[in-house]
C-alpha cells in the first residue's frame, strides 16, 4: 500500500488525474475504468477544465465504469449520468470510446453482456482482462466497486463484472476481485475524515479491516497507490 498524502481533495484529484488521465494517454491507449459516488465528481470536473483538459489524449482514452447502479442513465443514482455531466459533455473523447454499462438493463443480463464487452476490448492475463488504470474508490463500511462486506465472494468471482447488492438493497453492476487486480495499474482515490477510520484499519491491519473488501485489494498487491488528504 502506498499512501500519496495531499494537503487537500483538490491536491487529490489533479494528482489521480495526472497519474490516471495523463500519462497514460500520452503513452498510447488507455483503458481506464472509473468508479462512481461522489469522490469522483471533483476529478472530472478538473479533467473538464484547463489545464488538465488539453493535457489528456482524449483521443487515446477508453473510459469503462467500475460499477454502475441498476437505474437509467438519467438517474440522478447513475454513476454515467454524473460522469456525462461533469466530464463527457465537456471533453473530445469519441463517442464510441465511451463504454457505459447500461444500468437500466436487466443486472444478471447486463453483467455478463458487459463482462463480454470488456473481454472484447482488453488484453487478458490469463483468464482475466486487463484495465490500463483503475481508479477505485472507498465506502464508508470499506467497500469497493460494488462490493459490499457481505458479499466477500465477489472478490474471488470469475466473471469480470457480477452483480452486487448495495446494504440498501440496490442493485449493482460491480467489477470481480480477480479483474481489478489485473490491471496494470490500481489505485484508491479517497478523501475526507469519513474514510480515515477505515484507511487506519487498513493500515494497521487490524482485526476488524478484514471485513472490509477494500482490505482485500491493498492485501492482494503490494503496488496499489492511495491518493488521499486523510494523515496516516
Ligand atoms: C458507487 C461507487 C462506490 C464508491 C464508494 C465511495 O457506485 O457508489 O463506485 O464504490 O466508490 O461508495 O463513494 P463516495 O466517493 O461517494 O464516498
Amino acid at each position: 500500500m502506498i499512501i500519496n498524502h495531499y494537503a487537500t481533495p483538490e491536491e487529490v484529484a489533479r494528482a489521480v488525474a495526472k497519474e490516471a488521465f495523463v500519462r497514460p494517454s500520452e503513452r498510447g491507449w488507455a483503458h481506464i475504468a472509473v468508479s462512481g459516488g461522489s469522490t469522483p465528481r471533483l476529478l472530472f470536473e478538473l479533467l473538464a477544465e484547463e489545464p488538465l483538459r488539453s493535457a489528456v489524449r482524449w483521443d487515446k482514452v477508453h473510459l469503462y465504469w467500475v460499477d454502475e447502479r441498476c437505474v437509467p442513465p438519467t438517474d440522478p443514482e447513475s454513476n454515467y449520468g454524473m460522469t456525462k455531466a461533469t466530464l463527457l459533455d465537456h471533453v473530445p473523447i469519441p463517442k464510441d470510446q465511451v463504454h457505459r454499462i447500461a444500468g437500466e438493463n436487466d443486472p444478471e443480463r447486463e453483467a455478463k453482456d458487459y463482462s463480454w464487452l470488456v473481454g472484447a476490448e482488453l488484453p487478458f492475463d490469463g483468464n482475466y482482462p486487463v484495465f490500463d488504470v483503475i481508479i477505485l474508490g472507498l465506502g464508508d463500511d470499506g467497500h469497493t466497486s460494488s462490493i459490499f462486506p457481505h458479499q466477500m465472494e465477489l472478490l474471488k468471482t470469475e466473471q469480470p463484472y457480477a452483480v452486487g447488492i448495495s446494504p440498501k438493497g440496490q442493485p449493482r453492476v460491480a467489477m470481480t476481485g480477480p479483474t481489478i487486480l489485473a490491471a496494470r495499474q490500481l489505485l484508491f482515490h479517497a478523501t475526507g475524515e469519513k474514510k480515515a477510520p477505515i484507511l487506519r484499519a487498513i493500515a494497521a491491519k487490524t482485526p476488524e479491516a478484514k471485513a472490509y473488501p477494500a482490505d482485500y485489494i491493498l492485501r492482494h498487491r503490494h503496488d496499489i497507490a492511495v491518493y488521499t488528504d486523510v494523515e496516516l
